[in-house]
């Protein structure tokens, strides 16, 4: 595992998407497991701008969402599944039949978690897993007091997440339920990567990294995974700015 801190959220972003661009220049047909969150957002924008210059082709590649909502149409514009084709999809060479996120508008949530566990594992597991952290340190969305063994299935938001999503959601009550991949299918990704900005993440970064697992803060379980880049701006790692 690595750890590797920078002064800027924007260098942050830069560095996860040089590594990124550099796993799919080693394998082309890499399975990306991705995340949403506006952690993620400067990852993707480096991501398009490297297409746009010809440095990476995303082609061969097969993604994996963490999560999706319950309760909300794929087609309403904060769906895990818009906001992943407007931040990067539709400006790259992805094979969008090749993108998959949990398939939320489903009457058994159940099958459909099976499903996609299934869908992970015929494609060969996840390569690189992309992750953010929750303020109360989930993962995906994998609340605190989910089990390390967790795998994809129907969960529910907790407060804490629903107040930080609210702001996304003017039309429409927050969506209080989502499928998401379990820790359990994170921990099976052959390397993962964790971001972190901002100072609002300092306290569920310090517990993710120390002291072992602990179930009130799922992103803790990533301490058993040896394959684990931490990648924090000044805010988040906790130093001064
Ligand atoms: C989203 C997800 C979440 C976010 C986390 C951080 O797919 O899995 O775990 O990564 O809530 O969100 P931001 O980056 O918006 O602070």
């Amino acid at each position: 595992s690595q750890r590797l801190t920078y002064s800027t959220e924007a260098a942050v972003g830069q560095a996860v998407g040089d590594l990124i661009v550099e796993i799919i220049g080693r394998k082309p047909a890499a399975v990306l497991g991705l995340a949403t969150g506006a952690t993620m957002e400067p990852v993707y924008a480096n991501l398009v701008a490297a297409f746009k210059r010809g440095d990476v082709s995303f082609a061969g590649v097969t993604s994996f969402n963490l999560d999706e909502y319950v309760g909300i149409p794929t087609s309403h514009p904060r769906s895990y599944r818009s906001t992943m084709n407007a931040l990067f999809f539709d400006h790259v060479d992805i094979d969008k039949n090749r993108t998959f996120l949990p398939e939320a508008s489903v009457d058994k949530p159940d099958e459909a978690g099976e499903r996609y566990e299934r869908m992970i594992a015929k494609a060969g597991g996840i390569d690189l897993q992309l992750l953010g952290i929750g303020r109360n340190g989930h993962i995906g969305f994998n609340e605190p007091g989910s089990a390390k063994d967790s795998r994809t299935r129907l969960v529910e938001l907790h407060e804490d997440t629903l107040r930080a999503n609210a702001r996304f959601f003017s039309d429409r009550p927050v969506p209080s339920s989502a499928i998401t991949m379990g820790i359990g299918t994170i921990l099976s990704a052959k390397q993962i990567v964790l971001t972190a900005t901002g100072v609002a993440k300092a306290d569920a970064v310090r517990r993710a990294t120390s002291g072992g697992f602990q179930a009130d803060c799922p992103a803790s379980a990533l301490q058993e995974h040896d394959k684990v880049s931490w990648f924090f701006d000044r805010a988040a790692a906790g130093l001064r700015m």
